[in-house]
């Protein structure tokens, strides 16, 4: 066969979510535009508000592509927040210094609104990134999860052990299954929207999936994500969709079989043989360079990626962190991983 004949096709982070095995490892990073970069913390400052950058067209899609003009990633994520979501719903949003705050929902019929409209600004920043990436580099967009949606309206915000939205959950699962349903419904919206704006792929953030017992697991975690993952796929059947069920445990290798998705994204904690041996003969592999060694660099972080390389890449694989990159990580270290992985080809 000729070389042309052999020419791959399409961009890297696609064929990889296809299933394919790359000669050399597409990477991303979750949250790869943030405080960590000073041109996204000037953005930020001008704003002020954060939802206001989420729904302003060209600052969102400024945002979405200063990580990918310093250091080339094979994707970039566009610009917007998993809470967009209950804003929609009608939820109020803001974010203060120590995160997101909502005003705690205790019960599904409070929901009146469903707005997800609303949020079409989002759909007119994918359109800017479309027209400024490059022919390898694909958009990706994303929605929080349902359960871990949830979490966030019923907390009223970030939280430590969940018992408000547990108990709502274990004390009426019927109701909670009703408050599952309106977040699901919105979110193929507002997945719909990024798709016809232009995103290639979707992720589902699933933040935290671990902290369900393992009934709750099936009924709130599998249960809605394949629902949404066959709905999606039903409309948007070219569309791949990668899983982030953080936290889940030995349940991944069930969430990879059961729910539908092309790629599962691995949390800091599985071991990537683990996933090789389990995973990756289903799905592709998307994962975990625990953030922290990001921003330790050098020595220590190198290492770690060349193992977890070394394991993951004969099969469909996407490097990126465990979890998201930390506010404090300096610029330099995400150069020197960029570098690492440009270098290493078969
Ligand atoms: O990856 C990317 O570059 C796209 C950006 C992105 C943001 N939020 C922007 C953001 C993504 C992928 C998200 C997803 C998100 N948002 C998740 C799932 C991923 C995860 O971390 O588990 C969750 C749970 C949220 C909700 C959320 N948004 C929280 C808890 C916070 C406050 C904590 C924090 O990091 O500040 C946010 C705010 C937020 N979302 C910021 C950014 C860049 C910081 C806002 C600021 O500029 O002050």
């Amino acid at each position: 066969m000729s070389a042309t004949a052999r020419a791959p096709q399409g961009k890297p982070l696609l064929r990889a979510l296809r299933g394919e095995t790359l000669d050399r490892v597409p990477w991303w990073l979750m949250r790869q535009a943030g405080r960590y970069l000073p041109e996204y913390r000037a953005v930020r400052a001008k704003v002020g508000d954060f939802v206001t950058l989420c729904l302003t067209p060209d600052l969102a899609a400024e945002v979405t592509l200063q990580p990918v003009r310093r250091f080339c990633m094979d994707a970039a994520i566009l610009f917007s927040d998993i809470l967009l979501v209950p804003r929609a719903l009608g939820q109020r949003l803001s974010f203060e210094d120590n995160g997101p705050s909502l005003e705690p929902l205790s019960d599904v019929a409070l929901i009146k609104n469903n707005d997800v409209a609303m949020l079409s600004p989002v759909a007119e920043a994918a359109r800017r990134v479309s027209a400024g990436l490059s022919d390898e580099t694909a958009l990706i967009g994303f929605a929080g999860a349902p359960w871990t949606v949830a979490t966030y309206m019923v907390e009223g915000g970030t939280s430590r052990d969940f018992q408000r939205v547990k108990a709502f959950a274990y004390r009426d699962p019927v109701g909670f299954d009703a408050l599952i349903d309106r977040i699901a419904e919105a979110t193929i919206e507002f997945l719909a929207l990024q798709i016809e704006g232009g995103v290639e792929a979707v992720q589902l953030f699933d933040s935290w999936a671990g902290a369900l017992s393992p009934d709750g697991f099936e009924r709130w975690v599998i249960a809605p994500t394949k629902r949404l993952v066959a709905d999606l796929k039903a409309r948007f059947p070219h569309i791949p969709i990668i899983g982030f069920p953080r936290g889940a445990g030995l349940f991944y290798q069930y969430y990879a079989t059961e729910t539908g998705v092309a790629a599962v994204s691995i949390d800091t904690a599985m071991p990537p043989a683990f996933a090789r041996d389990r995973l990756q003969s289903r799905v592709a592999v998307q994962g975990n360079l625990d953030p922290v060694l990001l921003l330790v660099g050098g020595e220590e972080m190198q290492r770690a990626v060349r193992q977890m390389c070394s394991v993951l890449r004969d099969g469909p694989y996407i490097f990126n962190l465990g979890h998201g990159v930390l506010p404090e990580t300096p610029p330099e270290h995400v150069a020197e991983l960029a570098r690492l992985l440009t270098e290493q080809t078969r």
